[in-house]
C-alpha cells in the first residue's frame, strides 16, 4: 500500500507515544505544556502584535472583519489581529484556556466568542470567518486531512497556519537517549504537513522563518521539573535529566533547550467559506 501524505503524517505521529511501561509509572501527562506559556504569549500579541502569520493573516483581514482562532489556546494568533477584527471566536479542546482567552478579548474590548471541543468534531457549530487561524496545533492532529478540510472550508478569505520546522518535543530527544536509552522520532515535519494540506485539494504557499522563543513559566527549576514529567519521572531521577540538560547547554542564566530564536514555517492558503455577512455575530 502506497502511503499517501495522510497516513504518513499518522502513522509518523503514532510514532510518539511513549512506551506504555514509562507512561503508567506516572501520574502526571507529560504532554501538558505550562499554561503560562500560552497566556504569556497570548499577552505579548495583545500589546505588540508580531510575525509573519500575524502580517499574513492581517493582509486578508477587511476592517471589522471575523476570525476564527483553531487551537487557540489564550488566543495569541487571533488577539494578535484586534486591531482590525470585529470579532473573534476561539476553538479549543481546554475550556481552562478559553477562559484565559475570554478574559483578554474582554479586557482588550474585542467580541468575542468560545467554543469547547475538538476540531473537526465540533465545527459544524461553528459560523465561518474571514480568516481562519491556526498557531502550534497540527503536531497534536492525528487525522490532519479533516482537520484542515474543515479550517477550509470556515474561512471566506485565508487560512494561517504556523508550526514549528520541527515536532516541538524534538528537542527533548537526547533527553529521553540520556535518561531512558531510548531514541525518539524526527517526523512528521513542516514539509510532511504541507504535503498533507496540499493533498486536501487546496494550493498552500509558505515561507520558513525565526521567531524568538517564549519563555514564561521556564525558569531553570521549572524547566526540570517539566522535563521529569515530560520524560515520565519523578523526582529521584532530577539529578540525571539535569545533567542531560546541562549537557545540552542549558544553564541557570539560559533555562531553555535549543536555540533563541525557532525555526517556524507559515502555511497560507484561500478559504472556501461563503463570505459571513457584515455586521453579524456568527454563534
Ligand atoms: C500548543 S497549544 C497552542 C495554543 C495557541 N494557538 C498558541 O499558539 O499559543 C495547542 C492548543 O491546541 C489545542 N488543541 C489541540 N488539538 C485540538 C483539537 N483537535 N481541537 C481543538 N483544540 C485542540 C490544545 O488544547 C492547546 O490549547
Amino acid at each position: 500500500v502506497t502511503a499517501t501524505p495522510t497516513r504518513r503524517w499518522r502513522s509518523d505521529l503514532d510514532d510518539w507515544r511513549i512506551p506504555p511501561n514509562l507512561l503508567a509509572a506516572t501520574a502526571a501527562s507529560p504532554w501538558t505544556l505550562p499554561a503560562a506559556l500560552f497566556a504569556g504569549r497570548a499577552r505579548r500579541q495583545l500589546e505588540d502584535p508580531s510575525g509573519l502569520s500575524y502580517e499574513i493573516a492581517a493582509a486578508a483581514l477587511p476592517p471589522g472583519g471575523s476570525v476564527l482562532d483553531v487551537g487557540a489556546g489564550a488566543g495569541a494568533a487571533a488577539l494578535a489581529l484586534r486591531g482590525t477584527a470585529g470579532w473573534i471566536a476561539a476553538v479549543d479542546e481546554d475550556p481552562a484556556m478559553l477562559a484565559v482567552f475570554a478574559d483578554l478579548a474582554a479586557t482588550a474590548a474585542v467580541p468575542a466568542d468560545t467554543v469547547a471541543g475538538r476540531w473537526p468534531d465540533v465545527a459544524a457549530t461553528v459560523a465561518g470567518a474571514d480568516v481562519v487561524v491556526c498557531h502550534n496545533v497540527l503536531y497534536n492532529v492525528p487525522d490532519l486531512d479533516t482537520f484542515v478540510t474543515a479550517l477550509t472550508d470556515h474561512a471566506a478569505e485565508r487560512v494561517v497556519v504556523e508550526i514549528t520546522a520541527e515536532h516541538p518535543a524534538a528537542l527533548l530527544n537526547p533527553v529521553w537517549t540520556a535518561v531512558h536509552g531510548i531514541r525518539r522520532p524526527t517526523r512528521p515535519r513542516a514539509d510532511d504537513a504541507i504535503d498533507v494540506i496540499t493533498a486536501t485539494g487546496v494550493r498552500p504557499q509558505w515561507r520558513a522563518w525565526q521567531r524568538p522563543i517564549t519563555r514564561d513559566g521556564t525558569g531553570y527549576d521549572e524547566l526540570i521539573a517539566t522535563t521529569c514529567r515530560r520524560l515520565c519521572v519523578g523526582r529521584d531521577r532530577a539529578a540525571d535529566v539535569e545533567a542531560a540538560l546541562l549537557d545540552l547547554g542549558v544553564s541557570r542564566e539560559r533555562p531553555y533547550l535549543g536555540p533563541p530564536m525557532r525555526d517556524v514555517v507559515t502555511i497560507w492558503w484561500d478559504g472556501t467559506s461563503e463570505r459571513p455577512p457584515d455586521g453579524v455575530r456568527h454563534t
